[in-house]
Order: structure tokens, then sequence, then C-alpha cells
């Protein structure tokens, strides 16, 4: 129990009749950082909601540093820091004074709470900005404004919904950082939901892949390549009405977007295929993790 932040076993939640998260078991470890991937609506924010106390759960149970999230939902609180899918900070009142008022939720001293304030203002690089009304920052620094907010009651999990959805790539990086040195030198447990494969890859010790409620898959980033794809593929662009070539069994052969795919472990096994196809567009690559998702998540992860 010890090393189990979070422990969900046959975790169900259903909305009237709908089964958003429909029986999934899984455990963080201690000072991992564990990722949700998934299409929209595969069920990723209620779960984070429910681990969060702030949706109950149908059946099955959570529970979060040894806690169950039914019983003990103030004494979770106090031990995880959330940052939600959407921005909820007051628009009216300065970048500093979100904070402030936070603090006073947690019941952090004044002293203290000022102080931890501008270390986090410091730390998410918002030094400049403590004067602002947050309606005029970006939406990147709102987002950094949101993580320093989860982390002022030193949590021992940080849980992040999409922490970088619709950012620019540079700002991104820079919350990828600040995460990166939060679990360097914080024993910190992460979880993150996201849909963006570079992310998930940069940032995750594990994960797993949900979609529509069921977990697909779960790994490392390294191992869901290796074990549930193969090493290598050699991607076929516009390969038009042509069907697939028929290939031996340490070769597998699908079609995806236009495209024809074939994974094999070793890319020796690949090269004899590319001529047959001299003259088109191919890439001969490493199979990544963006790979796998496509493969484990049904059609294009619209609702
Ligand atoms: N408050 C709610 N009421 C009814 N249905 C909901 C509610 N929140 C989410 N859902 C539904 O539950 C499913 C999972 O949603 P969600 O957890 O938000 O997915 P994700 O975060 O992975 O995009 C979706 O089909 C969504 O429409
Ligand atoms: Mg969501």
């Amino acid at each position: 129990m010890e090393n189990q932040v979070v422990q969900a076993r046959d975790l169900v939640k259903k909305y009237d009749s709908h089964r958003a998260v429909d029986g999934i078991s899984f455990d963080v470890m201690r000072g991992e950082a564990f990722g949700l991937l998934g299409p929209n609506g595969a069920g990723k924010s209620t779960t984070m909601r429910m681990i969060a106390c702030r949706s109950p759960v149908t059946s099955g149970t959570l529970h979060v540093e040894g806690f169950d999230v039914e019983h003990d939902a103030r004494r979770i609180r106090r031990l995880i820091g959330v940052v939600p899918q959407e921005n909820n900070l007051d628009p009216d009142i300065t970048v500093r004074q979100n904070l402030i008022v936070y603090a006073r939720y947690f019941q952090i001293p004044p002293a203290d709470a000022a102080r931890r304030t501008d270390e986090l203002l410091d730390f998410t690089g918002l030094n400049d900005k403590i004067n602002a009304r947050v309606e005029e920052i970006s939406g990147g620094m709102k987002r950094r404004l949101m993580i320093a907010r989860a982390l002022l009651h030193n949590p021992r999990l940080l849980v992040l919904d999409e922490p970088t959805t619709g950012l620019d790539p540079q700002v991104r990086q820079e919350i990828w950082s600040r995460l990166e040195e939060l679990r360097r030198t914080q024993n910190l447990t992460i979880l993150l939901s996201t849909h963006y494969m570079d992310e998930a890859e940069k940032l995750c010790d594990r994960l797993m892949i949900i979609d529509k409620g069921h977990i697909q898959v779960e790994g490392t980033p390294r191992d869901l390549v290796r074990d549930k794809l193969a090493a290598f593929v050699l991607e076929i662009r516009d390969t038009g009405e042509r069907a697939l070539i028929s290939v031996p069994a340490s070769v597998r052969a699908i079609e995806r977007g236009g495209a024809h795919l074939y994974f094999a472990d070793h890319h020796e096994l690949l090269t004899p295929l590319m001529n047959t196809y001299e003259g088109q567009r191919m890439l001969l690559r490493p199979a990544n993790l963006e790979d796998v998702f496509l493969q484990f998540v049904s059609d294009t992860g619209n609702e």
C-alpha cells in the first residue's frame, strides 16, 4: 500500500446509463509520472475527477494515498494538487491574489502563503506578472498559474488534466521542463492525461491507453512499442487503390489513412518490401507511441 499513491479496482462511472469509465483497474506508484492517454470522450477527465474527489464513484474502489475517496475526501484533497482540464482561475483579481486566496482554503498561515506564493511564481516564471489581472495574461501563463496554484499546499500527488492542450510548442516545452524539474527535485508523483504522444513519451514513466472507458494497453512507452507492435515500421504514403503486399509472419501489415504500414522487429525484414513500392513516398523508421495509440484506439476519437 505504501508505494501505491492511487489504487483503482474495477472502477466504474456511469452518467445515467452511459458508462464513461467502465471497470478499470490500475496503480500509480510513488514518484512516477503516470499517463492516461486516450481520445476525446475516453474517460480521462472522469477518472481524474473521481481521483480528485470531485465526482462520486459509481462502483468499484478507489484509494488515494491509502484513503478511500468515498470516505476520506477531505484528507485526500489536502494531499493532492489538481489542475483541471479547464482553467478556473479568478479573472478579476491579480495573478498573485489568485494564489493567496487559494491558500486560505488550505488554511496555510498568511506568512507561509506569501512565501510559498512568491516561490511558485518564480518557479513557474510568472515573476513579472504578479500584479497583472488574470484576464490579461496569455493562455500559457494561465496554465502555469494553475500549476503553481495546485502546488501551493505541497501536495504529494499532482493531477494534471491535459496540461498543455491548445498551447504553442514553446509554451508546451516550458511546462514540460517545469514538470520534469518537479519530478527531479521533489518526490512528487504525477498523474497526467493527454492526447499528445510527444507529451506522453517525454513525461511518462508508465501509461495506459484508454478508449470508451476501457483500458486498452498499459506499460512503459518503450515496452508498449516493443511488445505491442514492433521495433520498426515501413510506411508507404499515397498507396491509392493498391492492396497490401502479402508478407511473412514476422511482418505485420496494416492500412491506415491511405498509407500502408509494415511492422517488424528487424529492419532487414522490411527492406525487400521497399523495392515493391519503388517510386513511392516511403519512410523506414522506428515504431513509436503514436503507432501503438492508433492501433489500440478505435476510429478517429471523436465522440
Ligand atoms: N458531467 C457529465 N454528464 C454526462 N456525461 C458526461 C459528463 N462528463 C463526461 N461525460 C461523458 O463521459 C464520457 C467521458 O468523458 P470524459 O471523461 O470527459 O472524457 P475525456 O476526458 O477522455 O475526453 C464522454 O462520453 C462524455 O460525453
Ligand atoms: Mg477530458
